[in-house]
C-alpha cells in the first residue's frame, strides 16, 4: 500500500463549513476598509530575503529565525512573506505611488509564513488582513486607522478586546533610551537567555519582546520609554490619545510594549482578547507607525502607519461566539421517478440562474434516500417531481421544519421561494 503524504505541519486545510465564517470576517473588511478609502493591494507571496531583512530586522525572530528563505533555480535567495508591511512598501516604492497621490491607503488579505512553535492560534501559514496608510505623519492618520480596527472588531461582535499603546520615540530621542536600555540590561546580564545577551549589544529593544520568562521579568523592570520621549515625539503621543478620546475608543498605555518587529518608530499598538479559547496567542492584531521604513528600503522619504490583524485567531473567536454562517440552501430537488431525471436537472438549473441555492441529487436513487439527503442538506424546502407533475405543471413545496406543504406552478417556484425568504428575513432570527 502506497503511503498516505499529509499536509505540512502547521498548514490547515479550510473546508465548506468552516471557511463561511472566514469568508463572513474577509467580506466585513473589504466593506468596511472600503468606507475608510481603501483600496485592496496583492502581492507575491515570495520576496527578496533582503526585503525583510532590511525592514522588519535581522535580529528579530521572525527574520531571524522564523522565515522560510530559499534559493531559487537563479540562485536568488527569496522568502515566503512573513508579514505584508514590506511587501506592500515595496510595491508602493516601485510603482512611485508617492509621485501619483499624496495620501494611500490600502489594505491586503491573505496568507503568511512564520516557521513557528505551533500552539492553538498560532500556525506556519497563518492569514492576515491588514492595512497601510501612507504620506500622513499626523497623529490623526493613527486615530483613524485604530477606529477602523475598532468598527471592525464591533461588526464581528467581537467584545473584550484591549487596545494597548505605546509609543517608541524616533531617531531623535531613542538613543538615549537605548543608552539607558542597555546600560541596564548590562546590570542584569546573567539573568538574561544567551540570545538576548546577544540581542543586548546588537539590538536591545528586542530583548524586550523575548519569550523567555526570566528576561521578560528583566525587562518589565527596566526603563520606561515614554520617560524618554522627545518633545516633538510627546507631542504626537498626547495628540493621538486626545484624538482617541475624541473618537470615543478606549485604550491603556503600555509603556513595555515594543512588537516584534524592527521597523516601527513613534506609535506602537496592539488588540488584545481576554477570551481564553486563544491561549497566549492573545493578540489579535497589531501595528503601528514606521515613518523611516520607506527610505531605509531606497524609497521616498514618506511617512506610514499600519495594522495587522491575524484572521485565523479572529475566526477562532467567532466560533467560540456559537454563531452559524452557512447559508442552506433554498430548495431540495428530489426525483420521483427515473423518466423524470432531466426534467429535475433542468428545473435546478434554472433555478439556480435565477438566484436560488438548490440542491440535488445527481445520482438518483430512491425517492426515501433522496429524502434522507435533503434532510441533511438543511435545506429549507423539498419539491418531488414526477411524473404528475410534469404533466399538470404543478407541484407542492414541503418546509422541511414541517407545516402544510405549498401548492405552486412548476414556474412560480423561484418567486415563492423568495417571497418564502422575506418573509423568513423580515421575521428575524428565530
Ligand atoms: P504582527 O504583530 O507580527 O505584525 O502580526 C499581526 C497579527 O498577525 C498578530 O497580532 C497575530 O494576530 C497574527 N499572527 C502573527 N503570527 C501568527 C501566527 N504564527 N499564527 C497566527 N496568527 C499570527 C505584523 O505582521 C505587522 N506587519 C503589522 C503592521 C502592519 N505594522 C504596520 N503595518
Amino acid at each position: 500500500m502506497s503511503r498516505q503524504i499529509e499536509g505540512v505541519k502547521g498548514m490547515r486545510d479550510l473546508l465548506p463549513g468552516e471557511i463561511e465564517l472566514w469568508q463572513h470576517v474577509e467580506g466585513l473588511a473589504r466593506e468596511l476598509f472600503g468606507r475608510f478609502g481603501y483600496g485592496e493591494v496583492r502581492t507575491p507571496m515570495a520576496e527578496d530575503t533582503g526585503l525583510f531583512v532590511r525592514s522588519v530586522g535581522e535580529e528579530t525572530d521572525i527574520v531571524g529565525k522564523e522565515m522560510y528563505t530559499f534559493d531559487d533555480k537563479g540562485g536568488r535567495s527569496l522568502s515566503l512573506r512573513p508579514e505584508g508591511t514590506a511587501p506592500a512598501a515595496r510595491a508602493y516604492i516601485e510603482h512611485a505611488i508617492n509621485n501619483k497621490e499624496p495620501i494611500t491607503r490600502w489594505f491586503y488579505m491573505g496568507p503568511m509564513f512564520r516557521y513557528e512553535r505551533m500552539k492553538t492560534g498560532r500556525y506556519r501559514q497563518f492569514y492576515q488582513i491588514g492595512a497601510e496608510a501612507y504620506g500622513s505623519k499626523e497623529a490623526a492618520q493613527d486615530a483613524e486607522m485604530m477606529d477602523m480596527v475598532v468598527q471592525f472588531l464591533g461588526a464581528l461582535e467581537l467584545k473584550d478586546v484591549t487596545l494597548n499603546l505605546n509609543s517608541l520615540g524616533d531617531e531623535a530621542c531613542r538613543p538615549a533610551y537605548h543608552a539607558k536600555l542597555v546600560e541596564y540590561l548590562q546590570a542584569h546580564r546573567e539573568e538574561l537567555c544567551e540570545d538576548c545577551k546577544r540581542r543586548m549589544e546588537t539590538n536591545p529593544l528586542r530583548v524586550l519582546d523575548c519569550k523567555n520568562p526570566t528576561c521578560q521579568a528583566v525587562a518589565a523592570a527596566g526603563p520606561n520609554v515614554l520617560e524618554f520621549l522627545c518633545e516633538p515625539c510627546r507631542a504626537h503621543f498626547d495628540d493621538l490619545q486626545r484624538k482617541l478620546t475624541v473618537l470615543g475608543i478606549k485604550y491603556v498605555v503600555n509603556p513595555r510594549m515594543v512588537r516584534g518587529l524592527d521597523y516601527y518608530t513613534r506609535t506602537v499598538f496592539e488588540f488584545i482578547a481576554s477570551h481564553p479559547a486563544l491561549g497566549t496567542a492573545s493578540t489579535v492584531g497589531g501595528g503601528g507607525r514606521y515613518d523611516k521604513m520607506m527610505k531605509g528600503l531606497g524609497g521616498p522619504d514618506v511617512p506610514a502607519v499600519g495594522f495587522a490583524m491575524g484572521l485565523d485567531r479572529l475566526v477562532l473567536l467567532l466560533k467560540e461566539s456559537g454563531r452559524t454562517f452557512t447559508s442552506p440552501p433554498d430548495l431540495f430537488v428530489a426525483v420521483a421517478d427515473e423518466g423524470s431525471q432531466d426534467a429535475a436537472l433542468a428545473l435546478a438549473s434554472r433555478l439556480r440562474r435565477e438566484g436560488l441555492r438548490v440542491d440535488f441529487d445527481t445520482r438518483g436513487g430512491s425517492l426515501k434516500s433522496q429524502m434522507k439527503r435533503a434532510d441533511k442538506s438543511g435545506a429549507r424546502f423539498t419539491l418531488v417531481l414526477g411524473e404528475a407533475e410534469r404533466t399538470s405543471g404543478q407541484a407542492k413545496l414541503k418546509p422541511m421544519a414541517g407545516g402544510d406543504a405549498i401548492p405552486v406552478a412548476l414556474d412560480d417556484v423561484a418567486k415563492t421561494l423568495r417571497a418564502a425568504r422575506l418573509a423568513t428575513a423580515q421575521a428575524g432570527p428565530t
